[in-house]
């Protein structure tokens, strides 16, 4: 992965924070900035949903600094920002179900760790901080494509605390000059998603179940659409959005998505195509808090940010399911 950089100025007088390395996508973001020469890239992570065994792949890397603690604690993010210049903010509780379940532990980590991590950025002088959106800040609006400024009522906690960084972000902006980029990711999929746990996201559990040649449960009638987005497009907006010089593309917020929509029912029979399996999928409830249809309208961030998604779903499920078939041994561990 990543052998076409997306920065064409060199990453080596650059120093990076990624909160959330230990993560899905911080763990890619956290490649990425290795394989190009970072100056440095530290990772801040309580290890709460991510794994050690991500960072593990790269142990022993010059620029790799490694640091356990959570974004709830002020000294702690206090030592993570100093002497970085660029952050880039992962770490969060996902998941609509889990902050329907436990809305007070998802409100601490994802607005009190995000005003934490917002804090200690303006104190120790970083340079830019680029945050981790989420399109379920477009709530009930029912306008398709989503356009940045358009949107609902939220529909669950953890859009509430989505949404809330954005206000805080605004404020912490104007307030205080620090400049910072927000990305509204659509459904990010790939290597490294973790497919267990009561709150895995909807493809790593699909390709797990048919590797175990187990048919998947589909949530709802399966004709609910999603714009997912390979994770090498999503590492594209954020080091994009870190390096970016133009002013008015600073504090600001954008949708960072392919702009296809796809049903469930078809993102699984492009797997089961994939996969070379004829297992039908069951049908379960509709889940609560979730929105019906979504599709990016993702022009902002080409226009502004020069994003320009490389990787579209078939060739993205192909890779990640290559990738799942190979690793099964790495994605057993825990
Ligand atoms: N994956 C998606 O489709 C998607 C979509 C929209 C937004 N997001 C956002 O992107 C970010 C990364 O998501 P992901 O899919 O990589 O999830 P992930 O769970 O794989 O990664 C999140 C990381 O944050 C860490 N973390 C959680 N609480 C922490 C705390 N209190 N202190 C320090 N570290 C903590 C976890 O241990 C984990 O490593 C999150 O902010 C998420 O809300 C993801």
């Amino acid at each position: 992965m990543y052998n076409t950089p997306f920065h064409s100025q060199p990453l080596d007088q650059t120093t990076f924070l990624v909160t959330g390395g230990a993560g899905f996508i911080g763990s890619n973001l956290v490649e990425y900035l290795l394989k190009y020469g970072a100056k440095k890239v530290r990772t801040f992570d309580n290890y709460s949903n991510g794994f050690r065994k991500n960072l593990a792949l790269f142990a022993g890397h010059p620029a790799l600094e490694v640091v356990e603690g959570d974004i709830r604690d002020a000294a702690a993010c206090a030592a993570a920002c100093a002497g970085i210049d660029v952050v880039l903010h992962q770490a969060a509780l996902g998941s609509v179900p889990r902050s329907i379940k436990d809305p007070v532990l998802t409100n601490d980590v994802n607005v009190g760790g995000f005003v934490q991590m917002l804090t200690a950025a303006k104190d120790a002088g970083v340079r830019r901080f680029v945050y981790a959106a989420s399109s379920s800040t477009y709530g009930d609006h029912p306008g398709l494509p989503k356009i940045e400024d358009r949107i609902g009522k939220p529909l669950s906690p953890y859009a509430v605390t989505k949404y809330a960084n954005e206000l805080y972000a605004d404020v912490f902006a104007r307030t205080y000059g620090l400049e910072i980029i927000g990305l509204r990711y659509f459904n990010i999929f790939g290597p490294r998603q973790d497919p267990g746990g009561a709150y895995a996201a909807v493809i790593p559990l699909f390709i797990d179940a048919l590797l175990q040649n187990q048919a998947p449960t589909l949530n709802g009638d399966g004709g609910q659409t999603r714009d997912f987005t390979f994770i090498e497009n999503c590492v594209q907006a954020n080091i994009r959005a870190a390096l970016v010089t133009d002013p008015a593309a600073v504090n600001q917020v954008y949708n960072i998505a392919v702009g296809d929509r796809t049903s469930l029912v078809q993102m699984y029979d492009v797997l089961r195509e994939e996969a070379g399996s004829a297992l039908a999928p069951k049908f379960g409830p509709d889940r609560a808090g979730d929105i019906r249809d979504s599709l990016a309208d993702i022009s902002k961030a080409g226009t502004l940010l020069g994003y320009a998604p490389q990787i579209r779903i078939r060739e993205g499920l192909q890779q990640t399911l290559a990738w799942f078939k190979e690793n099964q041994a790495f994605i057993a561990q825990r």
